[in-house]
């Protein structure tokens, strides 16, 4: 399991109001889908924060995450312009790449894991990926998805109604709850193969507090380790 580790701010920059993209070095390659929990500077009680990885830089071994600015630890985490940040992760299990034609579908912030599942889909020898961002009020990290075969853009409206589930062999979501609902009810209609990437409040991040639990077909399970990608089949209300 990847334990505590000392990373490196190498940037910290916001990409729209309050959304802020952070890169590190020294932290282990991981898969698209995982997360790092953040052990935010000088924070006292609050808790290190899940952040789903963005993308991994091969070359250079960095690690991108984007984040929201939502309360004191995250602001604080907004003004770090270098030096050491701890991390624990890659942590979780991440989305499996599938064969045949596939799509993302991503909504606001749950866009970001996309674009590093978008790349390693795309580094398959066949199928194509077709990707559907969607956002509340103003389009941000959309850079990086010009590589699917197809790329739609909506802005106030809902993204799950552009996608043609039975077009796909997969398809892999990630974004609000409302938006995952209506991808799992298209995905079901279509019989579909619908992986979710899901958002809980998290203590550990490791698995060992329970406090990220979900329900689903086999019982509850940990979104920290038994996910945080589940089969939208497999959750109980979702
Ligand atoms: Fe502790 Fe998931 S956050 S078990």
């Amino acid at each position: 399991m990847a334990g505590l580790v000392r990373a490196e701010i190498v940037s910290n920059t916001p990409v729209r109001e309050g959304i802020f993209k952070l890169t590190l070095s020294g932290v282990e390659r991981s898969a698209p889908g995982q997360f790092l929990m953040v052990h935010l500077p000088d924070s006292g009680h609050i808790l290190p924060r899940p952040i789903s990885v963005y993308d991994y830089c091969e070359d250079c071994g960095e690690t991108s995450l984007v984040y929201s600015v939502v309360g004191r630890g995250t602001k604080l985490l907004s003004r770090l312009e270098g030096g050491p940040l701890s991390v624990t992760g890659p942590l979780g299990n991440g989305f499996p790449i599938e064969g045949g034609d596939v799509a993302v579908i991503g909504g606001g912030l749950g866009i970001a894991p996309l674009n590093y599942l978008t790349r390693a889909l795309k580094g398959r020898s066949s199928g194509r990926v077709d990707a559907f961002l969607g956002y509340s009020q103003e389009v941000f990290i959309k850079e990086g998805f010009e590589i699917a075969d197809s790329l739609t853009v909506d802005v106030g409206g809902y993204i799950t109604d552009y996608a043609d589930f039975s077009k796909y062999a997969a398809v892999y979501a990630c974004g609000p709850i409302p938006m995952l609902r209506a991808a799992a009810k298209k995905a079901a209609y279509a019989g579909t193969k619908l992986y979710i990437s899901l958002e809980r409040r998290m203590g550990c991040g490791v698995g060992a507090c329970f406090a990220c639990s979900v329900e689903t077909a086999c019982g509850n399970r940990r979104v920290c380790k038994d996910g945080p990608v589940f089969l939208s089949a497999e959750v109980k209300n979702l």
